[in-house]
């Protein structure tokens, strides 16, 4: 059965259930707006608001087929072959509807019901269903509904049968549905042993409200949900291989075909070693997961998801390298998992251009990182050859690893090749302090993140979202509903203190969508004034300020009343809305590639960054910038519509990421031109934003540019300051502001002409006085000894000129010390010629005694020797030293 059937079939059994209907949603994308979560990791995600009482559900029961990434599990993939780090979990879904009972006749049904009758056809003999251990409950239904024996039904600890998000959020007992491979696969009853019993599907029975969760038997039951729920998770992929006889997901008839692409590229076959095969499937599990990040908009980056990205790409790059192909693969496998993924995600042919440009332009610039790595490589291999060597130590290979980003197995691979051993020891330790470092740097982030439990109260005591009124007003007034200090919700807050606040309605908006937060002040009921420094969205539906509390005492219940910062609040909204209009312009300019990742809405200036091959010509900024001045001049009407998503995208809306079905979407609109989803803050109208002018762009990472802006005022006044600068050039150099450019090339040109002459005249008068300085030689017994300071040499000419004097005794033993003071530094120079050498004077001695005087170092060869130093005040003391000195180091001759 293929996987497309194993899904449709799962949808129809719930959709077209004749007494309890489910409504169909499709999958949401993998970027779902939780702070606690870098993707969406199970079915379940986008419910969350219904299963807490935070939102009423629209529906009563539902049935999805929802994208998911894990990835505690990456290096796990395709060692074990139950881990993959994208899949697709069938879910059905009751808010308050059926509960146990009808969950596990649901689901019992579907797995045992013939493939003739529209099932999925499982021999009841090898199933075994799981509960928590005293769910006596669902153990009751199991039997009465399956009428297996008791001892067919599994009772497990909460480790196994407990399901929660590992984070706070909803969470109940679980019981799960185990298929027995046999013994070929692991120990009879061994429930553990991981492959023999394998579980494909869970049935969670969502009744509790955990406000801490440490591990998957350590949390906290902080109290019942409003109604028992039903949150069911079906693994696509388990049950598409089971049902197509294969050993596991890489197998499948979605995935298998990337490993036949990778097969064919490398020459190499899948199922004749176990290395080889680990190989292939991780890159038809990263191939893949790749895909759907970039399609749901992520880049890679070298944090957060991008971070994840990032490592997926280049796991599965040099996997390929491993398994022998060292071209570029990508643009080999993508296409192949698109054709499959798109039988159902038909988007990724829509996108494939923007998806296959970000990701060709990562592999380019890996591939160029493992060049830099490789030679970096060889120069270290070399080294421990040629000292007689036969180990690379596990400094190096971390080194490798973390500065030049070069995978541990490729270093261990190349060493073998070269004769070498590599200190695996040494670099698993030096890797688990960086893990360990990481760790405790995530942990400070997480405590100063605060606990989320705090808001969650103070949301629930509010019990509806807060109201922000912040598109119509910048004023307003509210109520305090609660505080935040550093250990969590407090009852009051005096002069001095900064904690967060939180008011049942608010016109200050939360940082979000690349817009930053407002500031302003909040005066209360009590006279109390603060100063709001910074507002965060925490988690969904609830507005947090932070405040300093400039006089008063605050505590919950007072009125509030709220002032934006207004000036702020404009500069920022046309920034925004300055945004949306350069973003419309890149695209028409250069395609749909140009779609924004990322962006930062700040007062009076903006960045947008988004996917391109390579710089974006001049003449293309220029246009864009013309473009977007133009339609300033238009003055078009900027307007905020709510719609349903479909809606949205039906007129022609820029669908951006994370938005799930039925959420119903804001949709802002520059006149016809550029309308996109958002949540942000605009001007009214496009004449608004007075002008706006692009300072340039760059490379943020493998196919993002950035592009730095400015508009309104800020726009103006940077012209502004640029024209007087011109005019001052142009009064200065007394010529045309367009003339100045070839005015200054001439400038440039003739300033190194005259720079090269001054050099000449000056090495031939420094020179033309080596004969007078020659002349001044002391005798210090029989030898002559010049000291001399050259004054504005630098040190080249010192040395110049301290060989020249030299050159000039060819009949007696002579010593020339010169000191000089050009470039700001002095240099030391001390030459002896042969004679003097002969008599035990060598030139680096004297340097050795010399340079410290003037502060510095140097060194050389008896003949000649040089060195620097810093304390141009001492060099007269270092002169009259040479004289000192001689007669001692003659006489030690
Ligand atoms: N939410 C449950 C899981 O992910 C079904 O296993």
């Amino acid at each position: 059965m293929s996987t497309a059937e194993v899904r449709q079939r799962f949808t129809s059994h719930f959709a077209d259930n004749p007494t309890l209907p489910h409504t169909v949603v499709p999958s949401a994308s993998l970027l779902l707006d939780d702070p606690n979560l870098l993707f969406v990791n199970a079915g379940m995600v986008p419910f969350k608001p219904y299963f807490l009482g935070q939102e009423s559900a629209p529906f009563q029961r539902a049935t999805s087929v929802q994208k998911c990434i894990r990835t505690p599990d990456i290096e796990d993939v395709g060692k074990t072959t139950r881990h993959g780090t994208f899949f697709e979990m069938c879910g059905n879904f009751s808010f308050g509807d059926y509960f146990k009972e009808g969950a596990i006749t649901l689901a019992w049904e579907l797995v045992t019901k013939s493939i003739a009758d529209g099932g999925f056809g499982f021999d009841e003999s090898v199933l075994y269903p799981s509960v928590l251990d005293g769910d006596d409950e669902a153990v009751h239904f199991w039997k009465k509904i399956t009428g297996l024996p008791d001892d067919r039904i599994v009772r497990l600890p909460p480790k196994e049968n407990y399901w929660s998000m590992g984070v706070p959020g909803p969470g109940g007992p679980s019981s799960e549905i185990l298929i027995d491979r046999g013994p070929e696969y692991g120990a009879d009853r061994d429930w553990d042993a991981g492959d023999r019993y394998l579980e494909f599907w869970n049935l969670v029975f969502m009744q509790d409200e955990l406000s801490a969760v440490r591990s998957k038997s350590d949390f906290d039951i902080a109290g019942q949900l409003p109604k028992k729920n039903i949150d069911t998770g079906m693994g696509l992929e388990r049950v598409a291989y089971l049902l197509q006889g294969k050993h596991n997901m890489y197998e499948t008839d979605v995935m298998f075909p990337v490993i036949e692409k990778a097969m064919a590229l490398t020459g190499r076959a899948y199922g004749a070693d176990h290395g080889d095969d680990v190989r292939f499937r991780v890159v038809a599990d990263h191939v893949r997961s790749s895909l759907m990040l970039i399609n749901d908009g992520v880049t890679p980056g070298n944090e957060g998801r991008g971070y994840v990205l990032r490592r997926l790409m280049r796991r599965a790059i040099r996997s390929m390298r491993l398994l022998g192909c060292e071209d570029r693969v990508l643009p080999e496998l993508m296409p192949v998992s698109r054709d499959k993924m798109g039988e159902t995600y038909t988007e990724l042919h829509r996108n494939w251009e923007r998806i296959s440009t970000v990701a060709f332009a990562e592999e380019d610039a890996f591939r160029q990182t493992l060049k830099s790595g490789s030679q970096i490589f060889d120069m270290a291999a070399g080294e421990v050859k040629r000292a007689g060597g036969t180990v690379l130590d596990g400094a190096k290979a971390f080194q490798l690893h973390d500065t030049y980003g070069f995978p541990i197995d490729l270093t261990l691979e190349m060493a073998a090749e070269q004769g070498l051993a590599v200190d695996e020891d040494g670099f698993r330790r030096l890797m688990s302090e960086q893990r360990q470092r990481a760790k405790d740097d995530a942990r400070a982030k997480k405590s100063a993140h605060r606990d989320a439990a705090a808001y969650r109260e103070i949301a629930d005591s509010i019990g509806r979202k807060v109201d922000f009124t912040g598109y119509d007003t910048t004023t307003d007034e509210g109520t305090v509903r609660g505080l935040i200090g550093v250990d969590g919700v407090v009852t009051s807050a005096s002069e001095g203190d900064e904690i967060e606040l939180v008011l049942d309605r608010t016109p200050f908006y939360a940082e979000g969508g690349g817009q930053l937060a407002d500031t302003g002040l909040i005066e209360l009921g009590n006279g109390a004034r603060l100063e709001v420094l910074d507002v965060q969205s925490p988690i969904t539906g609830l507005i947090s300020h932070r405040v300093r509390v400039v006089s008063g005492e605050v505590t919950p219940g007072l009125g509030a009343h709220a002032v934006v910062d207004l000036g702020r609040r404009l500069a920022i909204s046309r920034a925004h809305t300055a945004t949306h209009m350069v973003h419309k312009a890149f695209r028409e300019a250069l395609g749909e590639t140009a779609t924004q990742a990322g962006s930062e809405n700040a007062p009076g200036r903006f960045r947008f960054d988004f996917s391109a091959t390579g710089a974006v010509p001049t003449s293309v900024m220029a246009d864009v910038e013309a473009t977007v001045n133009a339609v300033i001049l238009d003055d078009l009407a900027v307007q905020a519509e709510y719609m349903s998503q479909k809606e949205a995208v039906a007129s022609g809306a820029m669908a951006l990421f994370g938005e799930k079905y039925g959420d119903v979407v804001r949709v802002v609109s520059v006149g016809d031109w550029a309308r996109e989803l958002c949540g942000g803050t605009h001007t009214a109208s496009s004449g608004r934003l007075g002008v706006i002018k692009l300072l340039g762009e760059s490379s943020i990472g493998s196919g993002v540019r950035r592009v730095e802006a400015l508009v309104g005022t800020d726009a103006y006044q940077f012209l502004a300051r640029e024209h007087v600068l011109v005019a001052q050039l142009s009064e200065a150099l007394k010529a045309r502001p367009e003339e100045l450019p070839e005015r200054v090339n001439d400038l440039v040109e003739r300033l190194r002409g005259a720079e090269k002459e001054i050099e000449r005249v000056r090495t031939a008068q420094l020179l033309s006085s080596a004969g007078s300085i020659a002349e001044a030689a002391v005798d210090v017994d029989g030898v002559a000894v010049v000291a001399a300071r050259a004054a504005g040499a630098a040190a080249g000419d010192v040395r110049t000129l301290a060989t020249d004097v030299r050159a000039r005794f060819t009949d007696r033993a002579a010593v020339v010390v010169l000191i000089g003071d050009g470039d700001g530094k002095v240099s030391v120079v001390t030459a002896t010629n042969e004679q003097a050498r002969a008599r035990g004077l060598s030139a680096n001695a004297l340097l050795r005694e010399l340079a410290p005087v003037v502060g510095g170092r140097g060194g050389g060869k008896d003949d000649l020797a040089q060195g620097g130093g810093s304390d141009a005040s001492r060099i007269d003391e270092a002169l009259a030293l040479v004289l000192a000195l001689v007669p001692g180091l003659v006489a030690k001759a």
